[in-house]
């Protein structure tokens, strides 16, 4: 099997990729769902969203605080590398990502769309600005904008909030283009993400998956790879430089 992903990806046009928490959890990432997902401890309605952050902005930043401390000091795993490594071969186009975190930029991916924001940026409540940041905020005091004063808040997607609408073009005219994806560790099921393989799927485009379960989507893939992505995209990778050596 992994050879045929290994053929597919070679004779493809315009591979793409989405990515999802599965990719960072061998980088001691928690995920959001499955046995120790994040939102088996805690509420995302109590978390991550707008309503949570006007109640107890403090509650919120605390929580993303301790998770910006852990994305920070993680590092990358061998999926992220692998995918750094297929784009620098130039097979893969565009990396498109659900995840917060930066390991795969810091893994050498260099053409990744963020459809759910980054915890590397820090947004004003009120004026535009917004910046990266190096370490998380020490949290009390509540972050406050330089500029005008207002709350600063976590540059990601909450529940109930607009994706980033040029991302989401851009990923949107990707998948148009795409005759392959890999859709590796994403449970597939928070919208607009879990429609983009589709989107491949529907044009005759070929959809790889992997999982190390089952998912809405396994059901459309042309290939659904039962692993860890770091073990199954470190395989993809040698048997492609096997085949280009
Ligand atoms: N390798 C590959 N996949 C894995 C691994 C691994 N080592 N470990 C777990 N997985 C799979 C799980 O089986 C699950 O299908 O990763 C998936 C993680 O699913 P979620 O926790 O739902 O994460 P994700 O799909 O990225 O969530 C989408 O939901 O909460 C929102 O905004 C948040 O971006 C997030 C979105
Ligand atoms: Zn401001």
């Amino acid at each position: 099997m992994v050879e045929d992903v290994a053929d597919a990806i070679l004779s493809s046009r315009y591979f793409v990729a989405l990515t999802g928490a599965g990719v960072s959890a061998e980088s001691g990432i928690p995920t959001f769902r499955g046995k120790d997902g994040l939102w088996n401890k805690y509420r995302p309605e109590e978390l991550a969203n707008p309503e949570a952050f006007a109640k107890d902005p403090e509650k919120v930043w605390r929580w993303y605080a301790w998770r910006m401390e852990k994305v920070f000091s993680a590092e990358p795993n061998k999926a992220h590398f692998a995918f750094a490594e297929l784009e620098k071969m130039g097979l893969l186009k565009t990396l498109i990502t659900q995840n917060v975190d930066d390991l795969h930029e810091r893994a050498g991916s260099k053409n990744v769309l963020h459809l759910h924001g980054s915890l590397r940026v820090v947004k004003c409540t009120t004026c535009k600005n917004s910046f990266e940041i190096e370490n998380p905020p020490a949290v009390p005091p509540l972050p406050k904008c330089e500029k005008c004063g207002s709350l600063l808040r976590p540059g990601v997607v909450w529940f109930g909030e607009m994706l980033p609408p040029d991302i989401l073009e851009r990923a949107f005219r990707e998948v148009e283009v795409a005759d392959l994806i890999i859709v590796a560790g994403t449970s597939a099921v928070v919208q607009p993400a879990a429609s983009l393989p589709l989107i491949v799927k529907r044009h005759g485009g070929i959809v790889i998956e992997i999982n190390p379960a089952e998912t809405p989507l396994s059901s459309i893939a042309d290939y659904s790879l039962r692993g860890k992505a770091g073990e199954v995209m470190e395989e993809i990778l040698q048997w492609i430089r096997k085949v280009l050596s």
